[in-house]
């Protein structure tokens, strides 16, 4: 009885280390969130367990002065302040451990950096309007509180965006992370990137045959892997990758191959941390997430 006991708590240690050692080498998954209408809730995103961060998409319009501007496609109309319920959904998010991000840029919208002035009041306005900032201004997506800011930067302007990333991380505990296209360096993103202060950066390895998966060959993939991960300081990369073949123009793997092939061949190269999945709607429509959750 007595030698039971004792044996108990070493027994449950084992058990606990078995099971660290069984999930050193999974990854996270990160996904896109708020361009489809219809791709369901953001609570029920979060609570499908699947991902570990979640980015809302997108700021659209930011910068040269401008006024902000939130685009949720469907989900709730900035402008009528009806994107404010989603404040409880963040919350369901965060309590489950997920980080939730605001995505800036996008492939359409009206945004860029005039000077290091512009970058910083974006970076104030993000701070207090997003973020731990509290100066009174609107809270487009209420009080809850983001963990970070996603940088998305598609057209090509990449002036003084090191510097929005400098003022985001000098205002206190906020995850940054950038999407760069997979060419590398990005034509937008490389200044930013050479700042070091990126904790994560999602590779979109679509859109760009030179670089992605195409023709069932991985080859260029996992070169660009390598460039990218050994050219830039940052706390972890992941591969970017379409939900499903409606989700992207080219780059589309199927599950079998991502997690049988391609996984293989970069989580041992660089800092790896996971997968990005453009975007969730397509991630609904295909399972893809639920397919390669456990072996990414
Ligand atoms: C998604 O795929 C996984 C793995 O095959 C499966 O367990 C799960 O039930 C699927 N989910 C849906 C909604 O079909």
């Amino acid at each position: 009885m007595a030698a039971n006991l004792k044996c108990a708590p070493v027994l449950a240690a084992l058990l606990l280390v078995a099971a660290m050692v069984g999930t050193t080498n999974a990854g996270n998954i990160a996904v896109y969130w708020g361009q489809n209408g219809n791709e369901g809730t953001l609570a029920d995103t979060c609570n499908s367990g699947l991902y570990a961060y979640v980015i809302l998409a997108f700021l659209t319009t930011f910068g040269n002065g401008q006024t902000p501007v939130l685009n949720l496609a469907g989900h709730c109309d900035p402008g009528s302040g009806s994107c404010t319920g989603l404040s409880s959904d963040i919350q369901t998010c965060q309590s489950q451990g997920i980080r939730v991000l605001l995505s800036i840029g996008g492939a359409t919208g009206s945004y860029g950096l005039s000077s290091t002035d512009d970058a910083n009041s974006v970076a104030d306005y993000l701070w207090n309007s997003y973020l731990g900032g509290s100066d009174g201004s609107t809270r487009p997506l209420g009080a809850a509180v983001l963990d970070g800011v996603d940088f998305d930067i598609e057209n090509g302007q990449s002036a003084h965006y090191d510097d929005l990333a400098n003022a985001l991380k000098g205002k206190g505990s906020v995850l940054l992370s950038a999407a760069p296209q997979c060419p590398y360096p990005d034509a937008s993103l490389a200044p930013a990137l050479q700042t070091g202060q990126f904790d994560n950066v999602w590779i979109q390895f679509y859109n760009n045959p030179g670089c992605a998966y195409a023709n069932g060959d991985d080859t260029n993939l996992v070169n660009a892997w390598s460039t990218w991960t050994s050219s830039v300081t940052a706390g972890s990369f992941y591969l970017g990758v379409p939900a499903s073949t409606q989700a992207a123009g080219s780059g589309y793997i199927d599950p079998g191959t991502l997690t049988g092939t391609v996984i293989p061949a970069i989580q041992g190269v660089g800092k790896y941390g996971g997968i990005m999945v453009w975007n969730r709607f397509y991630d609904v429509q295909n399972n893809y997430s639920g397919q390669v959750k456990g072996s990414v």
